[in-house]
């Protein structure tokens, strides 16, 4: 399936986004700019559907912003225009290309929920029932059988006994989709990933599956009127979770975006895994139902393609928390990208970072470490070391001039009886067919690497060639200079096609340095087509001028301390 569309989760706004949320979206960004790289899709516009698009946005229906409002003296709403506005900004600082961002308090996502839950009610998937739990009057709310266990029934603040409670309340019927989402797993194996993931619900599922509750009662207390109220039913509100859940399809219910459901993606974490993974492809089930039973329009609401979970961000070994306050506040980013550059930290989050089953550590000798082999020691010094050259020994009117290349994409060693041969337009197709690979699976650290692999690639091969040893011999060997040019030539390709390999995470360094080469981005190309070695249309062409670019990334000291 063609990624077309991508989604992060809604984040609450509650609070101020930190690095888990920056990098989810970050992701989710590497992700829209490598599949729109892979396609040769057009690049991001306001107006018209994109080939890729690319959704964030916020969940503000939750009880804790409404708490969290009052204990800054502002209205629900105050409280999440400001802080909805934080993640905008920390998005933009991280270079998030998005095509859209949702805020649940939006009409035109309240219309929709209205519309879904209503033909949910007319078919009989959401019914009224009645709730009953362990209840702590005095904290106001219901406790898990297994929660009112470990505090032996009795309230955690006051001690005073839980009470039994039963209330009338909106249930949607997951029982009866169990098997049916067994059933879709069975036949998509892609539908959770990672693997681990995937097992994880997969576990949990052989318990069986109890219908939800999805509304809260509203009451006098201000706190309980912030929501989506049930359709008919002014008593309730539905439950955050599935007024947020539906954002994924309301913004793209309109007649200009509806041939984009469904999502070809959701990233998440795995904190949220459950949701998303049983309960959302449950609902869809239910509403594409509702053609069939009450003749609605959702006969085209499908399942998504895949939910990817990540893992979790640490930070220098230990859990995140408030208690130990020791969040990657965007304060932090800023400083590191203040630092190191913006690409910096992009690099070190999306190759590091947690996509995989396993947590990541924001560390700041890692940091450095990664920075300096990847970028500084890696593609930076790679271009500027080939750039040199080509300025040194074949001056144009500016700068450099690329070299001819007379046709010849491949070396072998024969000169000095070597063995070792460089395929060029293989080893360059190799590497962007490694991208093409890890892209469907959404495997962005696996990305990357090829592309810096081709980078060292070609350090080896400058090693070997040795072409500053060759360029002291062209005086007395005319012939040489014919050879010098054939070698740097290839390392200049090689490195331009590692340049767009990079690109979408090194969003504003490989610009700059396709600025200094004269190789502007390509548009209505794919990868493939981009990465073709010599003879592509995007390929350097002999005789352009080339200069060296300003130093993408200056080595950074390990010993010093993190910046502030
Ligand atoms: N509002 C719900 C999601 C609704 S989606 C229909 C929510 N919001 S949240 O603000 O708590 O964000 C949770 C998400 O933030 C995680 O799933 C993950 O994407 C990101 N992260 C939050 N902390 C994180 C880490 N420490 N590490 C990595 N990402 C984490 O849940």
């Amino acid at each position: 399936m063609t990624t077309r569309y991508i989604t992060t989760p809604i984040y609450y706004v509650n609070d101020r986004p930190h690095i888990g949320h920056c990098y989810t979206t970050l992701l989710a960004d590497a992700l829209t700019r490598a599949e729109r790289l892979r396609q040769g899709s057009s690049v991001q516009s306001a107006t018209a559907v994109p080939g890729v698009f690319f959704l964030t946005g916020t969940d503000e229906h939750a009880d804790k912003v409404v708490t969290s409002a009052a204990a800054h003296n502002m209205t629900a709403i105050q409280w999440a225009d400001r802080n909805a506005a934080e993640f905008a900004k920390a998005f933009a600082f991280m270079e998030c290309r998005y095509d859209d961002f949702i805020r649940t308090t939006q009409d035109r996502h309240k219309t929709r929920v209205t519309e879904y839950v209503t033909a949910l009610i007319k078919s009989g998937a959401i019914y009224k029932g009645s709730y009953e739990g362990w209840y702590d009057e005095n904290q106001e709310e219901y406790l898990t059988e297994t929660v009112a266990k470990e505090q032996e029934y009795k309230s955690a603040v006051t001690g005073k006994p839980l009470v039994r409670r039963t209330e009338p309340c909106y249930f949607f019927k997951l029982s009866a989709f169990a098997q049916r989402i067994e059933a879709h797993f069975k036949a998509h194996p892609e539908f959770v990933q990672p693997e681990a993931r995937r097992n994880e619900v997969l576990g949990r599922l052989r318990d069986g599956l109890n219908d939800v509750p999805i509304s809260r009662p509203v009451t006098d207390d201000p706190a309980t009127q912030f929501g989506i109220r049930v359709p008919g039913d002014e008593q309730h509100r539905i439950y955050v979770w599935i007024d947020a859940l539906f954002n994924y399809l309301s913004v793209v219910d309109t007649d200009e975006r509806r041939a984009l459901w469904p999502a070809s993606v959701h990233i998440i974490a795995k904190d949220i895994l459950w949701f998303h993974a049983v309960i959302w492809p449950a609902m869809l089930m239910a509403l594409q139902d509702t053609a069939k039973i009450n003749a609605t329009r959702f006969g085209f609401v499908g399942l998504p393609g895949t939910v990817y979970s990540h893992a979790y961000w640490v930070r220098e070994g230990r859990k995140m928390s408030k208690s130990l306050g020791n969040f990657v506040t965007i304060e932090v980013l800023e400083a590191y990208a203040g630092k190191y550059s913006l690409d910096a930290v992009r690099w070190y989050m999306l190759t590091q970072g947690p996509q995989h089953a396993q947590d990541a550590d924001f560390s700041h000798s890692k940091f450095v470490e990664v920075f300096n082999a990847d970028l500084a020691n890696g593609i930076g010094n790679c271009a500027s070391r080939v750039a040199n050259m080509i300025e040194k020994y074949f001056p144009g009117t500016s700068g450099g001039s690329i070299p001819a290349h007379h046709g010849k994409y491949t070396w072998s060693n024969v000169a000095t009886g070597g063995t070792e041969t460089f395929d060029w337009p293989a080893i360059t197709a190799a590497a962007s067919g490694k991208v093409r690979t890890a892209l469907t699976t959404f495997d962005l650290p696996a990305a990357l690497s090829a592309g810096i692999d081709l980078v060292r690639k070609v350090d080896q091969f400058i090693n070997v060639t040795a072409p500053f040893k060759l360029a002291k011999t062209v005086e007395a060997n005319p012939a040489a200079k014919d050879e010098l040019g054939v070698i740097l030539y290839q390392c200049a390709e090689a490195v331009r096609i590692a340049s767009v390999l990079l690109s979408p995470a090194l969003v504003s360094r490989m610009p700059m340095l396709w600025d200094a080469w004269g190789c502007k981005p390509w548009p209505g190309l794919n990868l493939e087509d981009a990465c073709v070695f010599g003879a592509g249309k995007a390929s350097l062409k002999p005789g352009q001028p080339l200069r060296k670019p300003d130093n993408l990334f200056m080595r950074a000291d390990p010993a010093e301390a993190p910046p502030a």
